[in-house]
């Protein structure tokens, strides 16, 4: 686990999800119909380096590529290919960088031309879900605030969250202590302090919660096939206030 302390620490760390972000808004604007996601993915990892970054997920523990690309009923881990998007899929794009030793690590899921309103909801809960869990990430609270606020509210819609994966620290290591899980009682698990950084990770599907890895050994999709989304942002605990959304992408709110 990371506690931020010094300036120098917290202007790294803030580099590096600046640069997923922008990097972020860049692969969505490029989202559309007949565009395959090895395209995003070399479009991403050549973006990232542009700014002074390393790709952070090309290599750990083995995985190929830049980016994670999940397509319709993929949870995470979608890796890219040649595949082409079609209009009325959605993608979710996973993006992490490394900046002098300190990890950024963001998820956005986007739509292909033209969705279906039921799908659209499915995605906008999501990244609502995402955003009642930073609500809950202030000193004083503890973490499993911050995962009862995303379940609450994505099974108010009668989505299920995924328990599988979670989220998770992130500053020195792309995964840190402490897991940060999408479910949970309210109240348990550490206390939050100024200085935390965390990758708070919804993944929502419409269907059952339950999910399998594909024979590639990465794409997780839903085992019933339904749809899922996914929004991923690193925050910083602040002394007081709400917490800093590090990898808010421009031209957003907060
Ligand atoms: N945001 C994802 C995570 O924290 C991305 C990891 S992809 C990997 O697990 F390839 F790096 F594993
Ligand atoms: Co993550």
């Amino acid at each position: 686990m990371i506690i931020l302390k010094t300036p120098a620490e917290i202007a790294i760390m803030a580099e590096a999800s600046k640069i997923v972000a922008e990097v972020l808004e860049i692969i969505q604007r490029a989202v559309e119909p007949g565009i395959s996601t090895d395209e995003l993915d070399r479009l991403a990892e050549q973006e990232i380096r542009a700014r002074g970054g390393i790709p952070a997920f090309k290599g750990y523990r083995n995985y190929p590529k830049t980016l994670c690309a999940s397509i319709n009923e993929q949870v995470v881990h979608g890796i890219p290919s040649k595949r082409k998007l079609k209009e009325g899929d959605i993608i979710g794009l996973d993006l992490g960088a490394i900046v002098g030793g300190f990890y950024g690590d963001s998820a956005v899921t986007v739509p292909v031309g033209k969705i279906q309103d039921s799908t659209r909801q499915l995605v906008r809960v999501t990244e609502e879900a995402l955003y009642f869990g930073i609500e809950k990430a202030v000193v004083g609270n503890r973490l499993t605030d911050i995962s009862h606020a995303v379940q609450h509210h994505a099974e108010s819609f009668g989505y299920s969250v995924v328990t599988e994966f979670v989220g998770h620290g992130v500053g020195r290591q792309l995964h840190e202590e402490p897991q940060v899980p999408n479910y949970g009682k309210p109240g348990q698990g550490p206390r939050l302090q100024s200085g935390m950084v965390l990758a708070i990770e919804p993944m929502v599907n419409i269907g059952g919660s339950a999910v399998r890895v594909l024979n590639d050994r990465w794409t997780a999709v839903t085992a019933d096939g339904s749809l899922s989304a996914h929004f991923e942002h690193t925050i910083a605990i602040q002394p007081s206030g709400p917490a800093r959304v590090l990898s808010e992408r421009p031209g957003r709110a907060n």
